[in-house]
């Protein structure tokens, strides 16, 4: 069970598949790479194996999904199948997506009813770590397992024993090993951090042993959690060189320990040379193993799960893939956060009317808003027009950190989150400080309607999101 080879998961049933493509791609060889993938009620051993087995929804099976694993420039095509007894949709967390492929229901597609199918098919344009996760109720979804990882590939990369990519996330879990589902929908957490869990898997596993090789390799970590922000470092006080962003190439710098909010992903370059080493999680100050790695010298380990892929040992840009855009004459949407325990939000408008907080949150679970607004799909943050740069000035006005994520583009951000000396990254979800105001800086050069909104899942079904429009 420990030792299930993650990496090699998927379907990849007509891979490089001639077709013509739908839209222009980049001049690429470019195929199509599909997949099928089932979201369905399934019980996974969460737990040691010696232990009941906890009933989840799953994609695929798994817990995480499948990997999807792919190659920029292809198209990918992902054949859905609901076999929930609710509805859902899948979003691609991180893609610069077409709008109808975003995966948000009620806004870029209806939900994917019960027995019902939906094919996904969008062009990848970025190399990087990305993920799928559900984006229906995700407060309940994503907390009962739906979600995977999504590698996108450079044209010339193959997978394999030096490039590892970790799910983890922190389930909340009764004596029994099963979901505890009666703090769904818990005021309490809605109003403080969000549902924060007692259990760390990482793959699905707890404390996995996971072979990797010798030398260099990359780890690509991704928090699937639906609140908790984890961090991570090397048992043996090796650095971590951090070279990409959610799944954004990133000048490399060297960190002792990485925090990863809600919806991040962090790739970092580590060195095994030592046999065996633990990856810890240290966000609550007491170091737990999430991770036990055991390194083997390359050749004694199984060829790469996709072999059609010619090998290079070129060395990987860390060149960012844009450079921020000047911002002078730029379009600035100042939305200002504010609401959750401990706040100085008193009332906020809801549906048109002005609304106590106290009874927003008995009445409707509604506890946060953007100026003053408690958001929804329905909440215009901006109309931009195609090619318009624009700051997102946010302003934390509250006491809790937030992970602040934009549909369809990457931003621009001096970031805090790796000390107290900014750091120019693209992102596209950035952790706030309390207190913290921060512009996230784009180019609105993808058409349609995107959600900006916090990914701590209980905070955005609270009210911390709202729609930017470009056309
Ligand atoms: Cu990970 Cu609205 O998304
Ligand atoms: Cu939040």
């Amino acid at each position: 069970m420990k030792r299930r080879n993650f990496i090699r998961a998927g379907i990849h049933a007509g891979a490089m598949t001639a077709m013509v493509s739908v839209l222009p791609l980049p001049s690429l060889a470019a195929g199509v790479r599909r997949y099928a993938i089932t979201a369905a009620p399934t019980a996974a051993h969460l737990g040691p194996p010696d232990r009941p087995a906890t009933s989840l929804w799953l994609y695929g099976g798994t817990s995480p999904g499948p990997l999807i694993e792919a190659w920029r420039g292809e198209e990918l095509e992902v054949e859905f199948l609901n076999n929930l007894d609710v509805p859902t949709t899948m979003h691609w967390h991180g893609i610069r997506n077409l709008n109808e492929m975003d995966g948000v229901p009620d806004l870029t597609q209806a939900a994917i009813e019960p027995g019902e199918r939906f094919t996904y098919r969008f062009p990848l344009q970025d190399a990087g770590s990305f993920w799928y996760h559900a984006h229906n109720k995700g407060w309940e979804q994503l907390a009962r397992g739906l979600y995977g990882p999504l590698i996108v590939r450079e044209p010339d990369e193959v997978s394999g024993p030096h490039d590892i990519t970790l799910v983890a996330d922190d389930w909340r879990l009764d004596d029994d090993y099963q979901l505890h589902e009666d703090s769904f929908g818990s005021l309490m957490d809605w109003s403080h951090q969000g549902r924060l869990g007692n259990w760390l898997t990482v793959n699905g596993t707890t404390d996995p042993e996971i072979p990797v090789a010798g030398g260099t390799v990359r780890l690509r970590l991704i928090n699937a959690a639906n609140a908790r922000t984890l961090a991570f470092r090397l048992g043996n006080g090796a650095p971590m060189r951090i070279v990409a962003l959610d799944g954004a190439p990133c000048a490399a710098f060297d960190a002792e320990s990485v925090r990863v909010a809600p919806a991040q992903r962090v790739d970092v370059l580590a060195s095994f040379d030592d046999g065996r080493t633990v990856l810890e999680e240290i966000s609550t100050g007491e170091p737990i193993d999430a991770v036990r790695f055991v390194s083997t010298p390359h050749a004694a380990m199984p060829a790469p799960a996709l072999a059609d892929r010619p090998r290079s040992d070129r060395p990987r840009s860390d060149r960012p893939r844009s450079d921020r855009p000047d911002t002078v004459g730029a379009r600035v949407i100042d939305i200002h956060m504010q609401g959750g325990a401990m706040g100085n939000l008193e009332s906020a408008r809801f549906e048109g009317e002005t609304v106590p907080l106290r009874q927003l949150a008995r009445e409707h679970s509604k506890l946060w808003a953007f100026n003053g607004i408690v958001g929804g799909y329905d909440h215009m943050l901006a109309e931009l027009a195609l090619g318009e740069v624009a700051v997102l000035r946010v302003r934390n006005d509250t006491r809790w950190e937030h992970a602040m994520h934009l549909h369809g583009h990457h931003f621009w951000v001096n970031s805090r989150e790796f000390g107290v000396a900014g750091r120019d990254v693209l992102r596209d979800t950035y952790l706030m400080a309390p207190g913290e105001t921060a512009d996230l800086v784009f180019i609105a050069d993808n058409p349609g309607l995107w959600l900006f909104h916090c990914h701590m899942m209980e905070h955005h079904a609270a009210g911390m999101g709202g729609v930017i429009s470009v056309s």
